[in-house]
């Protein structure tokens, strides 16, 4: 890499951001374009993101990244936001054009490029049940739901959530929403096991968005009726080290297609390197870059980071 005085800079703002991929993975698909780019990590700490965002102004930087815990704050901080972030209420890229900062939420955007490009599901397919209610859930509901989805199923361990993110969907887009108690466990006849049955009967997806499940040797799970899946049916767990959760065997025994949150990794940063540069994104040298790191990643002792959902 030449960094000279024609270089365009972005990055990543996050805290902490040491453990992101993103860098390895947009500096790869620069240099395989021969662009003169170059893309930086900013821990940035939760009072110094206002400074940060103006800093992509004045700095006339192409764009950044923006990871946990800032992608609500930078919601209120850009100029303009797309209809994924506006109703997700996160942005995860930001986008200067000439000044104007426009926010948008690629996360969303790389799990449907992904469901699609692994599964070839689209989001009009079929109902969604998502499981948790958090940012990632967010994304990924304001996504499916601005994609023609015909209905969204959200459940969550604490019910206030799941019925807010509904009712966000349900009055903001024409989809329908509907919140489902979290499952006591199979075969324990809790409240709405009934439900659980009628859900995933018609459901052709299952979205896990919890962290249940994340870090080398986790084992937990949320309380899904692993028995009531159907066989065929397409489950995504948003986590993708470990690369096969305990959640995802046990969907996979069960006889469904599993597929972990790599893809949508991928994805999200191919969205945003096109916002930003206007070119294709080289999606195979990106995803060598992702697997290579985190390669690296598992073979380094000691580190116990949970990883997942987007960036
Ligand atoms: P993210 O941005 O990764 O989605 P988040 O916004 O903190 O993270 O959301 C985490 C989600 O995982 C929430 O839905 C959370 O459930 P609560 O709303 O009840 O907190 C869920 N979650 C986290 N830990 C969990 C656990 N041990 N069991 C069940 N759900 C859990």
């Amino acid at each position: 890499m030449m960094i000279n005085g024609k270089t365009t800079i972005c990055g990543i703002f996050g805290c902490p951001v040491g453990h992101s991929l993103s860098p390895a993975m947009h500096n790869a698909a620069f240099a395989s374009l021969g662009l003169n780019w170059v893309y930086l990590p900013f821990e940035v700490g939760p009072k110094g993101l206002p400074a940060a965002v103006e800093a992509v102004r004045a700095l006339n930087m192409a764009g950044v990244n923006v990871t946990v815990p800032h992608k609500q704050q930078a919601a209120a901080l850009v100029d303009q936001l797309s209809p994924a972030a506006g109703l997700s209420g996160a942005v995860n890229t930001i986008v200067n054009r000439g000044g104007v900062l426009h926010g948008h939420n690629t996360d969303g955007e790389g799990f449907l490029r992904a469901l699609e490009e692994e599964a070839g599901l689209r989001a009009e397919a079929g109902p969604a049940l998502i499981l948790g209610a958090g940012g990632a859930a967010r994304a990924v509901a304001a996504a499916l739901a601005l994609n023609g989805s015909p209905e969204i199923i959200v459940a969550n361990r604490t019910p206030e959530k799941a019925a807010q993110l509904s009712e966000l969907i349900r009055n903001r887009t024409g989809c329908r929403a509907s919140a489902l108690t979290w499952p006591a466990g199979p075969g324990q006849g809790g409240p709405g096991e009934g439900d659980w049955a009628s859900v995933l009967a018609r459901a052709s997806l299952v979205v896990q968005t919890t962290p249940l499940g994340m870090g080398p040797g986790a084992e937990g799970t949320p309380p899904l009726p692993f028995d009531l899946l159907n066989p065929g049916q397409v489950v995504v767990d948003l986590i993708y080290n470990p690369a096969c959760t305990t959640f995802m065997n046990r969907c996979q025994a069960a006889g469904a297609r599993v597929f972990n949150g790599l893809g949508m990794l991928l994805h999200q940063g191919a969205a945003a390197f096109e916002l930003w540069t206007g070119r294709q994104a080289p999606l195979a040298v990106m995803r060598d870059a992702l697997k290579q790191n985190i390669q690296v990643r598992r073979q380094e002792t000691g580190d116990r980071r949970q990883e997942g959902a987007g960036e």
